[in-house]
């Protein structure tokens, strides 16, 4: 039971939250303090100087900003008041309702606006809303703290190529208005990097998330992507519910596997990249995408462009800063310390000792093609740690791995062929996964890393035996 009695509402969760008003009109002042209060702590500015000092001195949840200041520009001012916190929850109040002002308002980073006289109905369910939001955005970021810790890896490599990309994405960590697009075969670790780029390069206060796009089906991709209000269509939760766009607020989206989403699809996404404003689901009132936009996929996108299955609109919308995370065979410096990391890494979670490498296994891991990448090599060592003895690995555990020349020919790499060689890896590892585990079809998928219902997905393609 809540210890608070004054206030006639505890059975919400709220907290006593605090409202700071900003207007240079001492009437329009009085006229708010006296309806909010009693519901908020009501702090008051009549211009932006103070705004800021109150901001830092009450750390207000939201405020109200009538956007004709006499000091400085309502605009100039949001901006400020945003890079000082950006989480905090700006709604304007403006005297005309131009459209131009407004949008740009929301552009900047406000999250709602109203038109003076301000209705007290009004009024009041804007900031209850825009409390309640961002609550949830609070509770997300709360619940996603564990993972931020298990995402705190580094990014393993000394070649040319790796130094360079890491430099590449340095240097556009403060520029959150661009987006990224990585690009790069299946397990070069092009995840990898989308969490570098925000867990340690850049020092954005909100949260990674994490969107595979061609998992979501076309139905379900709006809402997820942009939240639905309210009794939106049937079978909408009660609440309505906020979407990705939005849970990922001041820090990064990943658009994950971009190259396999359906046209329809790209369209939509097309509006939101373009001008950073989406609506949720049976909602009219614009949003600003406060997210850094990165987009990865292993998918050739030029291809898709010319082949009529990837938007050209949209391709030249993500492709302003570009990174390649090259292939694995292409960066052979990479591959001892990765092998290094991944022994440290899974010694530790077998309680295993291994702690060289021979050289004749050294040089069959740098002869290999490694069509799987950097997660090819991963699963390899956390097979040989958890199944084998001893503390050198040697050629007989690697005895697997197809020398490159069988795969295809060195001069050439054509993509159906390397594409073969990396089925017919998988297929492999997965046969002699299910022989370890006497059939064990949830031991073999975690013993490869592979989720479970790919792992059934491929036996029934490959037509593989399960014990
Ligand atoms: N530079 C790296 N340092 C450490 N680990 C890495 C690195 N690159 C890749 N990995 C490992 O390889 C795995 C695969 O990487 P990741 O998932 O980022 O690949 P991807 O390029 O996104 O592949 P896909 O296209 O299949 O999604 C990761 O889980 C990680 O363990
Ligand atoms: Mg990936």
């Amino acid at each position: 039971m809540s210890q608070r009695t004054d206030t006639g509402n505890q059975e919400t969760e709220l907290p006593d939250q605090t409202v700071l008003v900003v207007d240079d009109d001492k009437s329009v002042l009085t006229g708010l303090r006296m309806t909010l209060e009693g519901d908020y702590n009501v702090v008051a500015a009549e211009n932006g100087a103070q705004a800021l000092s109150l901001l830092h001195e009450k750390e207000p949840d939201l405020i109200l900003l009538d956007i004709g200041l006499p000091d400085t520009s309502g605009m100039e001012l949001i901006e400020q008041l945003k890079s000082a916190d950006p989480e905090i929850v700006v709604i304007m109040i403006t005297a005309v309702e131009d459209i131009r002002v407004v949008v740009k308002a929301l552009k900047l980073g406000a999250y709602d606006y109203l038109v003076k006289p301000i209705d007290t109905q009004d009024l009041k369910v804007t900031l209850q809303n825009a409390l309640e939001t961002r609550l949830l955005k609070d509770k997300i970021r709360r619940i996603q703290k564990p993972n931020i810790e298990r995402y705190r890896f580094d990014l393993i490599g000394r070649s040319p190529q790796v130094k360079a990309m890491v430099r590449t994405a340095q240097k556009v960590t403060n520029s959150i208005e661009t987006p990224i697009l990585i690009l790069g075969e299946t397990g070069t670790g092009k995840g990898v990097l989308a969490r570098t780029i925000h867990f340690s390069f850049s020092e954005l206060p909100g949260p990674f998330v994490a969107v595979n796009c061609s998992a979501i089906t076309h139905d379900l991709f709006e809402s997820e992507l942009f939240g639905y209000e309210r009794g939106a269509f049937t079978g909408a939760k009660g609440e309505g519910r906020i979407g990705r766009f939005e849970e990922a607020a001041g820090g990064t989206i990943f658009l994950d596997e971009i190259g396999n989403m359906s046209l329809a699809d790209q369209s939509k996404l097309l509006g939101v990249v373009d001008d950073r404003m989406f609506h949720r689901v049976g909602g009219n009132k614009p949003y600003h995408v406060s997210a850094r936009i990165i987009a990865a996929t292993n998918v050739d996108l030029e291809k898709s462009v010319e082949e009529g299955m990837f938007r050209r609109d949209l391709f030249f919308r993500l492709n302003v800063v570009r990174i390649v995370v090259p292939p694995l065979r292409e960066r052979l410096a990479d591959i001892m310390p990765l092998t290094e990391y991944f022994i440290g890494h899974y010694n530790q979670k077998y309680s295993k000792n291994f702690t060289t490498v021979s050289l004749e296994a050294r040089k069959a891991l740098q002869e290999y093609s490694w069509p799987g990448n950097v997660r090819e090599l991963r699963n390899l060592l956390e097979r040989i740690i958890l199944l084998e003895k001893g503390s050198t690995i040697l050629p007989r555990h690697l005895a697997f791995l197809k020398p490159p020349q069988e795969i295809c020919a060195p001069s050439e790499l054509d993509v159906s062929e390397a594409t073969l060689g990396y089925e017919d890896a998988v297929k492999r590892l997965m046969q002699e996964a299910l022989g370890r585990t006497n059939g064990n079809v949830l031991e073999a998928a975690r013993l490869l890393g592979m989720p479970a219902h790919k792992m059934r997905y491929r036996i029934k393609k490959y037509d593989l035996k399960v014990g």
